[in-house]
């Protein structure tokens, strides 16, 4: 691929970083002939973790574990006792998900820790990667489960309690598959950070059309997760009329088309039917029963009520018009969240020292950043997803653009350290 080169004296030594080395260790973890499959709590991602933990290591990082399953490699700041630095992203994936999506941020956060340590900078605070526990709401019901938990948007005795689609509990699953790393302490709750920057692939186009290697993320889209369960009739496939048919999936189709017309008139918003189950799922029945999950977003939170109306009120006509019953409730609902104003300016600046142009971008894929943004002031970076591509087996970004990325990180950690500082 073409890339415009970078311009500018770089003041910070760069260094041969290992970060595609590591990410391709990783992408081995829990491969599939549809692309990865690492959901949390799964034997790859409890290898994963093991991974990130023995580099960590190997680096001379204390590590450390907190009850929700998230993994902390800890480099020391001059003033000790102060709070942490943090950067970091997950390690679990969709079930089809790419080797950058997550992955990148949590390995890249490690990788910047070593780069501070080769250019013997001193941080005031200590700065900590954070690789954390089940951002994707794949596996258990719920997104950013560790940073939700971490940031107290999600308290642990509900979290210990989610099932999965087999059933199996959250603490259960943990507790199976090393989820709590046998050999890593575990600290006492949940330590507020001083700050928290995320650098992530972008998962969509636009860097790439406005051909920069590099975003600031102005505010991450609020999105909610409804469940939708359609009641219909089951029957013979063979004996009943058409026109005496309530066919759950009929109309599961039918409100789904309704919902990405109501997206579409709303605007600047997205909505995604990507689950759906059906019930009993057999050529030869009518369906009687279909679940469906809906996901909506915005960063506009008008657009997004809008949207949440749109599902309810179609939901309604559907129902009425084919005899059916259907019944919505929401799984999960998080606002627009805007990143903090100083942190972007010093990630804005630490691009700069790099002599690399940069945009400002909306976020319309949800990050850890979104919960740990409760706590303390975050930010985040993005680097170009090659097509925009992502939760494919197929994503890509190429491995200049990774690097890039780690030197940018490494100098948004110290900048927004310096930044912290002068606060104080
Ligand atoms: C996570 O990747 C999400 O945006 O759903
Ligand atoms: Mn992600
Ligand atoms: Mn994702």
């Amino acid at each position: 691929m073409d890339r415009p080169a970078s311009g500018g004296e770089v003041s910070l030594k760069l260094l041969p970083s290992p970060i595609t080395d590591r990410l391709a260790q990783l992408a081995a973890l829990g491969a599939t002939e549809h692309g990865i499959d690492r959901r949390l709590f799964s034997a790859a991602d409890a290898a994963a973790r093991r991974l990130f933990v023995q580099w960590a290591r190997a680096a001379k990082y204390a590590v450390e574990q907190d009850r929700a399953g998230n993994v902390f490699a800890r480099r020391a700041g001059r003033r000790d006792g102060a709070a942490a630095v943090l950067s970091g992203s997950h390690l679990d994936t969709v079930p089809t998900g790419g080797p950058y999506d997550g992955a990148y941020g949590a390995v890249a956060a490690l990788c910047a820790l070593e780069e501070l340590d080769a250019n013997g900078i001193v941080t005031e605070h200590p700065v900590e990667a954070v690789a954390w526990a089940g951002e994707e709401g794949s596996r258990f019901p719920l997104g950013c489960l560790g940073s939700g938990a971490f940031a107290g948007l999600n308290d642990l005795a509900t979290i210990d309690a989610l099932c999965d689609d087999d059933g199996v509990s959250f603490a259960g699953a943990r507790a199976a598959t090393d989820g709590l790393l046998a050999d890593v302490p575990v600290r006492d709750g949940f330590p507020v950070p001083a700050g928290y920057v995320e650098l992530h692939i972008e998962q969509g186009p636009v860097l790439e059309h406005r051909g920069v290697r590099l975003g600031v993320v102005t505010a991450i889209a609020g999105q909610v997760r409804l469940a939708v369960e359609v009641y219909g009739e089951s029957g013979h496939a063979g004996t009943v009329p058409m026109n005496l048919r309530r066919d759950a999936l009929s109309s599961a189709a039918e409100l789904v088309l309704e919902l990405e017309a109501a997206a579409k008139e709303i605007g600047e918003a997205v909505l995604t039917v990507g689950h759906l189950t059906v019930f009993p799922n057999q050529t030869n029945v009518i369906p009687g029963r279909v679940l469906l999950r809906v996901d909506a977003r915005s960063v506009d939170e008008a657009r997004l009520s809008a949207l949440r109306d749109a599902i309810v009120s179609g939901a309604a006509r559907v129902a009425e018009q084919r005899g059916v019953r259907i019944e919505t409730s929401v799984i999960e609902q998080r606002r627009a969240v805007a990143m903090d104003p100083q942190l972007r300016a010093a990630v804005a600046e630490a691009i700069a020292e790099l002599g690399e142009p940069a945009i400002e971008l909306p976020s319309g894929a949800g990050h850890d950043a979104m919960c740990v943004a409760a706590v303390a002031p975050a930010a985040m970076l993005f680097v170009p997803s090659v097509g925009g591509r992502s939760h494919v087996g197929n994503e890509y970004t190429a491995p200049e653009d990774l690097q890039l990325g780690v030197a940018a990180l490494t100098r948004s950690i110290a900048a927004i350290d310096r930044l912290l500082s002068k606060e104080r």
